[in-house]
């Protein structure tokens, strides 16, 4: 609910906290801005006119809820819950406070997963679909979900965060350092170029949506822009690898959900993300099951 994360969230127009505001679904800050609490439990934080041109279509996030549905994740899912436990203190280890924020955090699926994990943590899922946040927002009695723009300034106090995640999701390094508690870390959640490759060659995705291949430089690329502000010699990482098997709706699901499907149906004119290549093909929709790659690295880097 978005009650467990109030004393968290921060008005986007002048930074103060936000309350309920009696007698209303909304919440406010001192100053007089309010936000209405959607009848679906998400609040809109967005500053004002927001590009939206990344944040997923409803078909792309009930694709991904489908696929996620199935469980073909969810060794992902447990190696982001086991990394975000060692974050937040092992063991013997004195705990980080704070809430688990999850950036784009699309149907909330990985928070949900790490919140079980981690009992009595409130999860904070930010995105800039307001079809994800609506999903999110029921992902988990103890989600709150705030749709805004994770390339602004997040709508977050200072040194909230015990850890945030950030699985296949925009990466603005400067804001995750600031909301991070002192000693808190990032997940990260990479594709390695083997991941879901077999699809390039079947794609069934709808209106000639095609899938991306994942640069080869992208670690590279990943840890230079989190550097000044995590410190990377350190990063904890692991490589989660396997097999799926899919049927044909759940493979067209898969590239229905990715970037792929974006560019070729309702936002053309996106300019695709840097790390990864449009890959042109012609393969005509298989019939039969498939059997695909699951291929990430899970990183843990420990704010500055
Ligand atoms: C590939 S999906 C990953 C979703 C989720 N982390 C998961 O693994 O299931 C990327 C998500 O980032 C969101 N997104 C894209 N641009 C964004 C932005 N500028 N700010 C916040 N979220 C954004 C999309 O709406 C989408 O839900
Ligand atoms: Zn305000």
């Amino acid at each position: 609910m978005i009650d467990d994360v109030l004393g968290v969230v921060r008005c986007p127009h002048c930074g103060e906290g936000l309350a309920r505001v009696a007698g209303s679904r909304a919440i406010g800050c001192a100053s007089g801005h309010t936000f209405d609490v959607a009848r679906q439990g998400y609040v809109n934080l967005l500053a004002g006119d927001a590009r939206t041109t990344t944040a997923d279509s409803a078909a792309m996030v009930a694709a991904r809820e489908a696929f996620l549905g199935a469980g073909h994740l969810s060794p992902v899912a447990d190696a982001v819950a086991r990394a975000a436990g060692r974050a937040v203190g092992g063991e013997g280890v004195e705990g980080v406070e704070g809430v688990v924020l999850e950036i784009g955090a699309g149907t909330g699926y990985h928070l949900a997963r790490t919140l079980d994990a981690l009992p009595g943590r409130a999860g904070l899922a930010l995105d800039l679909s307001k079809h994800a946040a609506r999903r999110a927002a029921r992902a988990h009695p103890r989600i709150g979900a705030v749709v805004c723009d994770a390339w602004e300034a997040l709508p977050v106090a200072s040194g909230a965060v015990a850890v945030a995640l950030d699985v296949f999701a925009p990466r603005n390094a400067p804001e995750l350092a600031r909301v991070l508690a002192p000693g808190g870390g990032l997940v990260v959640v990479t594709p390695t170029p083997r991941h879901l490759r077999e699809l390039l060659d079947a794609d069934r995705g709808p209106c000639g949506a095609r899938m991306l291949t994942v640069d080869e430089r992208k670690e590279e690329r990943l840890e230079a822009r989190l550097g000044g502000w995590f410190d990377t010699t350190t990063a904890e990482e692991s490589f989660v690898e396997y097999a799926v098997t899919l049927t044909p709706a759940e493979a067209a699901a898969a590239v229905a959900m990715g970037p792929g499907a974006k560019h070729a149906t309702a936002d053309a004119s996106a300019t695709p993300p840097a790390d990864a290549t449009q890959v042109p093909h012609a393969a005509p929709p298989a019939a039969a099951s498939l059997e695909v790659t699951v291929s990430v690295r899970v990183a843990l880097y420990r704010v500055r």
